[in-house]
């Protein structure tokens, strides 16, 4: 089983969970305001160790458009297949604004597209 650690706060969970929904197991509220269809950006996060090298396009898309390839990744986009320790940026915790409500409900699945590519594929 994957072990997650964000924030400080570590948790096992089920291998090709979606990382959004571990790191809310984990106990940290971070945020996915769209939902989780790669368009808020609210469930950016920043590894320390585990980053997948596959990417689904909405990511990539959403990453390059906001010029932020390479810096962060969108935990709404990914699942947990392997060890990862990352820092999740924006949550309920740095969001008194949010009031708690840190967005929709997340579907199980990858959306809107569950295929993974390596961003070099992409790039055309
Ligand atoms: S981009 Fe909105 S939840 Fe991931």
């Amino acid at each position: 089983m994957p072990k997650i650690t964000v924030n400080g706060k570590t948790v096992e969970v089920e291998a090709g969970k979606r990382l959004v929904l571990a790191i809310e197991e984990a106990g940290v509220g971070i945020g996915h305001r769209c939902g989780g269809n790669a368009r808020c950006t609210t469930c950016r996060v920043e590894f320390e160790s585990g980053e997948p090298i596959e990417m689904t396009r909405a990511e990539y898309e959403k990453l390059k458009s906001g010029d932020q390839l390479g810096k962060i990744r969108l935990a709404c986009q990914i699942v947990a297949n392997d060890d990862m320790n990352l820092k999740a940026l924006v949550t309920a915790e740095n969001t008194p604004q949010w009031n708690g409500d840190t967005g929709p409900a997340i579907k199980d699945e990858v959306t809107p597209e569950a295929v993974f590519y390596d961003p070099a594929e992409l790039e055309e």
